[in-house]
């Protein structure tokens, strides 16, 4: 299987045991149809990066887009790495991750593993954090680190800034933009959660991060099923699902060993790029009507370590994975949940969204568009590899209802952010 040797380097070796059980590929539910014509693809690229359409958002909290992308990272990572322009075979197509929500992109191969315990504790049981960094923008309020605000970090003085700012986790997909970076810190705070209370109730050292893992599993699969499937997916089909079983998950020349349906994958699940907004009502800091403006999507991916440099300035600025001078997030960005979703439902009073949030007005998302990603390779046969570091991919479409924020100096960011109109 592929993986990297000590200095980060390619390497092919036998898979063991454990990875041997975890190991699955991409299966085919349908039959293989013809290739779709060029006017039909090129229509549909105009279409998908028509700037000037109309795109109202869903009215799914904004939230839930970023959950759906943890779960497609928790569920199928093409790893193939091949030349452009060759041709791969569905069974050459490597997929890098459990297709069983069990969490492998937060837990990896658990904190005994000599490769992924460094994303442990020293106590083997709790999952790293990371502290945010003060700073001055708006007020003394973020001018504090905070303690298990942001992911964990190599950090340290070895290596280059990039080198430093490099998420521990199991999947730096997972530090793209900060939407998602958070959703998985969020998970990582839960597990941790988890871990006191049972430590609390009895339950044995030796046991404690086996029962904290169950607990976290079956809660995320318990929200999947109950809460996400049914905002996203007909209610109905999801029912059928769950009542009647499932009838064309598994691949029926593949025995017992579950595989990624590369539909699914490569297609179907990609329908949450579609649930991508231009801007969010971020934090009381980054909001419509507060004293930032509101998190554009250029400055979610600026607040991060794999795609950004946490410290603000342009597409041209990200180009270079050196800039900036901070390694780790800002206090002022770290997310407010009660933004991002509506906990109400729950009937949770204190999780309400403070008095006076704003909510993005439709009609005023139109800044971005997909046209640099679309230009990536296809993870699909006869793609061309990866490159090691995903850089942000997102540039704006056009100028009009846009404007460059420029902050005095010693501001930790500015960047391009959409008004409301
Ligand atoms: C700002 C948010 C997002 C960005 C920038 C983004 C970008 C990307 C990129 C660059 C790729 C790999 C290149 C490719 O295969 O074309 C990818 C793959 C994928 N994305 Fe997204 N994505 C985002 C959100 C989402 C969401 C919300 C979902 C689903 C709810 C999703 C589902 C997928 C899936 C299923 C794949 C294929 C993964 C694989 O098998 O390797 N993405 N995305």
């Amino acid at each position: 299987m592929l993986d990297t040797d000590e200095r980060g380097e390619p390497i092919t070796r036998e898979p063991g045991t454990a990875e041997e059980l975890r190991r699955f590929r991409f299966s085919r539910l349908g039959p293989k149809g013809p290739r779709t014509g060029e006017d039909l693809r090129a229509a549909l690229a105009a279409a998908i990066t028509d700037a000037a359409a109309a795109h109202p958002d869903t009215d799914i909290p904004a939230g839930f887009t970023y959950l759906g992308q943890f779960v497609d990272h928790d569920l199928t990572m093409d790893r193939t790495e091949t030349q452009l322009g060759s041709e791969v075979t569905l069974d050459e197509l490597v997929q890098g991750r459990s297709p069983a929500l069990d969490l492998d992109s937060v837990y990896g191969r658990g904190p005994r593993d000599p490769r992924d315990g460094r994303f442990y504790d020293e106590d083997r049981v709790r999952l790293r954090m990371g502290a945010t960094i003060a700073t001055s923008f708006p007020d003394e309020r973020v001018a504090v680190d905070l303690a298990g605000f942001d992911l964990p970090r190599v950090g340290g003085t070895g290596g280059t800034l990039a080198d430093r700012r490099l998420p521990l986790i199991p999947d730096p997909r997972n530090d793209e933009n900060l939407a998602v970076a958070q959703t998985h810190l969020a998970f990582i705070r839960f597990h941790n959660r988890v871990v006191e209370h049972l430590a609390l109730a009895g339950v044995s050292e030796r046991r404690l991060f086996e029962a904290a893992r169950e607990l976290v599993v079956k809660h995320y699969q318990w929200m999947l099923r109950t809460d996400f499937l049914p905002r996203v997916v007909d209610p109905a089909v999801v029912a059928d699902v769950f009542t009647r079983g499932r009838r064309f998950f598994e691949s029926p020349h593949r025995g017992r060993r579950p595989t990624m349906p590369i539909e699914f994958a490569v297609a179907a699940y990609r329908m949450g790029h579609s649930m991508i907004r231009a801007g969010y009502e971020w934090n009381r800091v980054f909001t419509t009507g507060g004293p930032g403006p509101v998190a554009s999507l250029l400055l979610l991916f600026t607040f991060t370590g794999v795609s950004g440099n946490f410290a603000g300035g342009g597409v041209a600025e990200l180009d270079d994975p050196n800039s900036g001078t901070v390694d780790r997030l800002p206090t002022n960005w770290i997310a407010d949940f009660r933004r991002l979703y509506d906990f109400t439902e729950s009937g949770r009073p204190d999780l309400a969204p403070p008095p006076g949030a704003g909510t993005w007005p439709s009609g005023s998302t139109r800044c971005w568009s997909t046209r640099s990603r679309s230009s990536r390779r296809a993870r699909s046969p006869g793609a061309a590899p990866r490159s090691r570091r995903s850089r942000g991919t997102w540039r704006s479409a056009t100028s009009r209802g846009r404007r460059w924020w420029s902050w005095p100096a010693g501001s930790r960011w500015r960047g391009c952010s959409a008004r409301p109109r």
